[in-house]
Order: structure tokens, then C-alpha cells, then sequence
């Protein structure tokens, strides 16, 4: 794997869910003025994010990519510009041209400008012929275009990192659970949205069925799962490291709820399952991450009743 040159580090669509959380917890530790933040849409002063450099960037223009690394001497990408599944199943072709047509902008970018890379993967990856304990390594067949997508990412990362010596690294993220940005058009938001639902309301309508088991990360463990795979030794990462699966929480939708009323008063939650439960029933219900164990150490901090406090502290403290 080649070395990275520049010092400096570009987040893609920082403005989302992780980015918006990963940047800052990537500038406590680099320095701000280390760490460009970009992102398709322009940004607001109410966003932690526009306290650090700020650019203006689709992912699907390599030039600009390639210019921005090279004049701010780039060296590593946190590639996390993407549509999310129930946006992308709305407009497969946006989702396609997003996911693989940005990440191929990156990668480009990466071989011009001797970039390392971090470019997520997801549970998505799986499909309804996976092991529900899904492992490692076993077929992929996602029936969703956003699956697909995710896919071809870990194929492409594979391919450069063969061919090009590209250093490319990536987390096949479970469902994550966060309240400083809101989720970004997922099927595991309502993971997310049932808590802001909670406090404001007392009341949620969740749109799968309440035996619905998904594999759940706090926000805090996705961030520093990230920093810890971009930290480990190169050479301790064997053939899954653009898509590692991790250790994380599984949870169905009831016992979500359930954990949420015993600490919200008179919480309320019924479930009227939409066309999300079509993609959360083609998903596993969790995962094994004994390989990201071996490699790099891995393991979770937050169970589900910490991760409730967790999230019901936090939206009362910005409340
Ligand atoms: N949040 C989760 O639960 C989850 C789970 C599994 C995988 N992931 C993956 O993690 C990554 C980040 O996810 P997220 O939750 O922060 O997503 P998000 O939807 O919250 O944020 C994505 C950002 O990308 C930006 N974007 C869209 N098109 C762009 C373009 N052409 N150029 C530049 N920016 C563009 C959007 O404006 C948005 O701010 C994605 O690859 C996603 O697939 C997320």
C-alpha cells in the first residue's frame, strides 16, 4: 500500500449524519484548520461544522476533487458523500450515479494524489440469502439498488487498492443512532427519529414492524470505530478491509421502544410498517465482527439502555 503524502484531511458530505460528528471529533484530534470539511449543499452558521475550512463540493466532479487535494496538500479522504437507502430507492439512478460514480471520482483522486481513503460500506451489502447472524464472508446479494451500490464501493476499493496500491478502508455500519444531525434518509431512522419523537411528543409512529431486529450503533462507537480502523497498521488488515463487519447491538423495534418508555413517562409508539420493512426484512438481523475483533481490536462501549440515556440526555441538554 502506498503512503500517503499530504497532511491535511477532506471529509466528503460532511454535513450528514456522521459527517457532522466525524469532523469535529477529526479536528479535536488533527487540528482544525487540518481538516476541510465539503459537502454538495453550502453550509449554515448553526452547523459545528462551519467553526473549520469549508468548501463547496460534488464528489462527482473529479477535477475539483483532485485540484482541492492537490493545492491543500490532501492525504487523506473520508469519503461519506452518498444517498442512503430509502432516498436511493426513490431515484435508483441519483443513488447509482451518487455511490459509484463518487466513489470512483475519489478513488481517481486517490491514485493522482497518493491518497489513504476511508469510504464506508453498510449492512446493505447483505441480502435475503445471507445468514440473519451475518458473517464476514459469505455471497453478497442485496435486493436494493442502495445494496448495490454499497457492493460495487467495496469492489472498486478492492480493485485499487490491487492495482493502484491505494490504501482504501471501510465499515459495513449498521443502522446508527445519533441527535446532533438528523438521519439521513435511511431505513434504520426511525432508530433515530423515535427519540426526538419521544421528548417532543410523547408519541411515535414507527414505520416497520415492532419484531423488527436490526444491527445498531451509537454514534460515538461509529466514530471511533472509524478513527481506530484509519489508525490501525496497514499490514495487520487482511482481505476485508473495505468492508469490515463490526460488533455492534441488535434490537427490534419494540424492545427499542420499550427501553425508551421506561424512561419517558407515558411514551407511546405504534407501528405502521411502510416500504421500508421491504429493505430493514432483506437485512440481517446482526452481525459478526470477530475479523475487525482480530485485526484491529474492535468492540462496542454502548449497549441499548446506555445508548438511550445517552440520546435522551443529549436532545434535552441542545432542548
Ligand atoms: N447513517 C447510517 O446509519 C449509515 C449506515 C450504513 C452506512 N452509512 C454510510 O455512511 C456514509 C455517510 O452516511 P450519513 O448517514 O452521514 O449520510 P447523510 O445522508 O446523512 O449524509 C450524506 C451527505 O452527502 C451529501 N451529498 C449527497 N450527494 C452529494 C454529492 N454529489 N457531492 C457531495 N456531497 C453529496 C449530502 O448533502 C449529505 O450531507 C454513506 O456512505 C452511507 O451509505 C450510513
Amino acid at each position: 500500500m502506498s503512503e500517503a503524502k499530504g497532511e491535511k484531511i477532506l471529509v466528503t458530505g460532511a454535513l450528514g449524519q456522521i459527517g457532522t460528528e466525524l469532523v469535529d471529533s477529526l479536528r479535536d484530534k488533527h487540528g482544525t484548520s487540518s481538516v476541510i470539511a465539503s459537502d454538495i449543499r453550502s453550509i449554515n452558521e448553526q452547523n459545528s461544522t462551519s467553526k473549520g475550512p469549508y468548501v463547496t463540493l460534488d464528489v462527482l466532479d473529479t477535477d475539483s476533487i483532485i485540484k482541492l487535494c492537490t493545492d491543500e496538500d490532501i492525504g487523506t479522504v473520508y469519503h461519506l458523500a452518498a444517498l442512503l437507502s430509502a432516498t436511493g430507492e426513490k431515484n435508483p439512478e441519483l443513488c447509482r450515479k451518487v455511490n459509484v460514480g463518487g466513489t470512483i471520482s475519489v478513488f481517481e483522486a486517490a491514485k493522482k494524489c497518493s491518497l489513504r481513503v476511508f469510504s464506508p460500506s453498510s449492512i446493505a451489502v447483505f441480502g435475503p440469502d445471507a445468514p440473519k447472524h451475518a458473517p464476514q464472508v459469505t455471497d453478497l446479494n442485496p435486493t436494493t439498488v442502495y445494496g448495490e451500490t454499497k457492493v460495487s464501493g467495496e469492489s472498486l476499493a478492492k480493485e485499487y487498492g490491487d492495482n493502484y496500491g491505494i490504501d482504501v478502508r471501510g465499515i459495513r455500519y449498521p443502522g446508527l443512532i445519533s441527535y446532533k444531525a438528523p438521519a439521513g434518509g435511511g431505513t434504520t431512522d426511525y432508530a433515530v427519529e423515535i427519540f426526538s419523537a419521544a421528548i417532543n411528543h410523547g408519541y411515535y409512529e414507527c414505520f416497520v414492524r415492532p419484531d423488527t431486529r436490526l444491527p445498531m450503533l451509537y454514534m460515538d462507537d461509529a466514530i471511533k470505530a472509524t478513527l481506530m480502523l484509519m489508525d490501525a497498521q496497514s499490514d495487520a488488515l487482511g482481505p476485508s478491509r473495505a468492508g469490515y463487519n463490526i460488533d455492534c447491538h441488535s434490537f427490534t423495534a419494540k424492545e427499542l421502544a420499550d427501553a425508551i418508555s421506561q424512561e419517558v413517562d407515558g411514551f407511546k409508539c405504534d407501528f405502521v410498517p411502510d416500504v421500508r420493512q421491504k429493505y430493514a426484512d432483506s437485512w440481517p438481523d446482526s452481525i459478526d465482527g470477530s475479523v475487525a475483533k482480530k485485526e484491529w481490536d474492535w468492540s462496542p462501549n454502548y449497549g441499548l439502555e446506555a445508548m438511550v440515556k445517552a440520546m435522551l440526555d443529549g436532545l434535552s441538554e441542545e432542548h
